[in-house]
């Protein structure tokens, strides 16, 4: 396994959508050993491909209940309820936002072995499967949210 560089959101990379992954193979494993050890080495609770160079339908999420495996990840139902919380991303360091997120979310996927699956998420784990699809197609948390915090009223 080894880290990876995590790019910034200035980079055009983390501007563009991402193309769906087609081979399941040992290339596609150690990226995903590698995107894993890069998250917990940069303290996130997700980490989306084009945040490591690549422009892939991947990314991994682990809010504290485990690592989950994403690929060609797809939210196929929200809930109406909506929450809006402070969220920040490894590319944008420093900087957060108020983000409005659905509360509940439905999502199918597959994982490394390309087996379907599909999960209902709730909460923090909701908020971080819409913020890492959103890294799929381009779309960073701070083109969405309601607005920046100001960093002095962090500290
Ligand atoms: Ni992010």
């Amino acid at each position: 396994m080894a880290i990876r560089t995590i790019v910034k959101d200035t980079e055009d990379i983390l501007h563009k959508k991402c193309r769906t992954v087609e081979k399941f193979d040992e290339k596609l494993w150690s990226l995903l050993d590698d995107m894993a050890e890069t998250m917990y080495k940069a303290n996130g609770v997700g980490l989306a491909a084009p945040q490591v160079g690549l422009l892939k339908r991947i990314c991994v999420i682990d809010v504290g209940n485990g690592l989950v495996e994403f690929i060609n990840p797809e939210i196929t139902l929200t809930s109406s309820a909506i929450i809006e919380d402070t969220e920040g991303c490894l590319s944008s360091p420093g900087e957060y936002a108020i983000v409005k997120r659905p509360k509940k979310v439905k999502v199918k996927a597959q994982n490394r072995k390309g087996e379907e699956f599909s999960i209902v998420a709730e909460d923090l784990f909701a908020r971080a499967i819409c913020h890492e699809t959103d890294h799929l197609n381009g779309v960073i948390f701070k083109d969405i949210c309601e607005y920046m915090l100001d960093p002095a009223d962090l500290k």
